[in-house]
């Protein structure tokens, strides 16, 4: 066993991945690795909380466990897997879903969001029901640390009420996660639209750059981006649109903000623009060649015997969650 705490996450499959999931999750997990016994999940089942083709679906999961691998995780140090091959991820949701109270999940304000998006009427009840299935999720785990983007926040929040109430009521059954949420790369947002952040289900492909994108895409993207009326470059919360070009900018290219000011003082968009999209492209271009690299033969054997690993933990968990409320008939259980 490994002396490692534990920090487990997750992506939905929901499209490609693009620089918000990378700089505000993906890459802080790759360091991460080295501190804790990493478990990072692709989460197939939050992704079917809204419509999904299944033939795109199933390759969604292979290419976001190749970012995976390409950006870093190592599968020999971190296991990989997809939630769906883990039975227990929906049997504790729905023993959660016992334990959790309409007055919490009406606070949920991503459900609010996603909802108003359909129409609340047509949503799925897996929509609603979303922050149960991820707390179900982190909990199997005996999860410390949960590094998400700041839009989670309060999803964690609800999983650590669960985790409380339940050892109230049962006895002391699941550690209590806290969420790890980075200052710095924490919220992207749009190109298109800076006060919304970047998101694979924007109306426009321009409000996100995509792990896959071409260099010709990326240059005609970050020149649309979305700037405003003053002329010069400068680093203020009161420009969102300029804040989060230099944010994308930084972050990628180690220099801070100052420093990028500084660097463009005097010049104006056209010379800022294409100084980012070359960081860009220079970031994504050697990522984009190791994903090319991983065949999908490799990509499902990674995933497989990550399944193996991660079943193994959560049918212990779920066992000893069936003992605690009287589940099942299990004659071990009498023991
Ligand atoms: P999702 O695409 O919603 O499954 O998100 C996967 C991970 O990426 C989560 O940890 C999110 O918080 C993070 N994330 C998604 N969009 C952004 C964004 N625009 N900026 C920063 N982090 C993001
Ligand atoms: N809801 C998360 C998101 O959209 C994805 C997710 C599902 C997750 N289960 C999780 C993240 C467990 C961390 C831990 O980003």
């Amino acid at each position: 066993m490994s002396e490692k705490k534990r920090l487990f996450s997750g992506i939905q499959p929901t499209g490609n991945l693009h620089l918000g999931n990378y700089l505000g999750a993906v890459r802080n997990w790759i360091s991460l690795q080295d501190d804790y016994e990493a478990v990072f999940c692709i989460v197939d089942l939050h992704a079917i909380t809204v419509a999904q083709d299944p033939c795109v679906l199933r390759q969604s999961i292979l290419d976001v466990a190749r970012v995976y691998l390409a950006a870093g995780i190592d599968p020999d140090r971190s296991t990989i897997f997809v939630q769906s091959d883990v039975g227990a991820h929906a049997e504790l949701c729905w023993v959660l879903n016992t334990v959790a109270r309409m007055g919490d999940m009406e606070k949920m304000t991503q459900f609010k969001d996603k909802s108003d998006k359909e129409g609340s009427e047509r949503s799925s009840v897996g929509l609603f029901d979303y922050p149960v299935l991820m707390a179900a999720d982190i909990l199997l785990y005996d999860t410390e640390v949960v590094p998400v983007g700041d839009d989670q926040r309060q999803h964690v929040e609800l999983t650590r009420t669960l985790a409380r109430r339940f050892n109230k009521q049962f006895g002391e059954t699941f550690v209590v996660p806290r969420a790890d949420i980075r200052s710095d790369g924490m919220r992207i947002m749009g190109l298109d639209d800076p006060t919304k952040k970047m998101s694979k289900s924007a109306a426009s492909e321009y409000n996100y750059i995509s792990l896959t994108d071409t260099s010709d895409i990326v240059r005609k993207k970050i020149m649309k981006a979305v700037t405003d009326s003053e002329p010069s470059i400068s680093y203020d919360q009161n420009r969102p649109g300029v804040k989060n070009l230099i944010d994308i900018y930084s972050l990628l290219d180690g220099k801070s903000a100052d420093e990028i000011v500084r660097q463009y003082d005097g010049k104006g968009f056209g010379d800022f623009k294409k100084g980012l999209a070359h960081v860009v492209v220079d970031f994504l271009l050697p990522l984009q060649d190791r994903m090319a690299a991983i065949s999908d033969d490799d990509v499902c054997t990674i995933l497989e015997r990550g399944a193996q690993r991660a079943g193994a933990i959560a049918s212990e968990k779920y066992s000893h969650v069936k003992k605690r409320m009287g589940l099942g008939n299990d004659n071990n259980l009498n023991k």
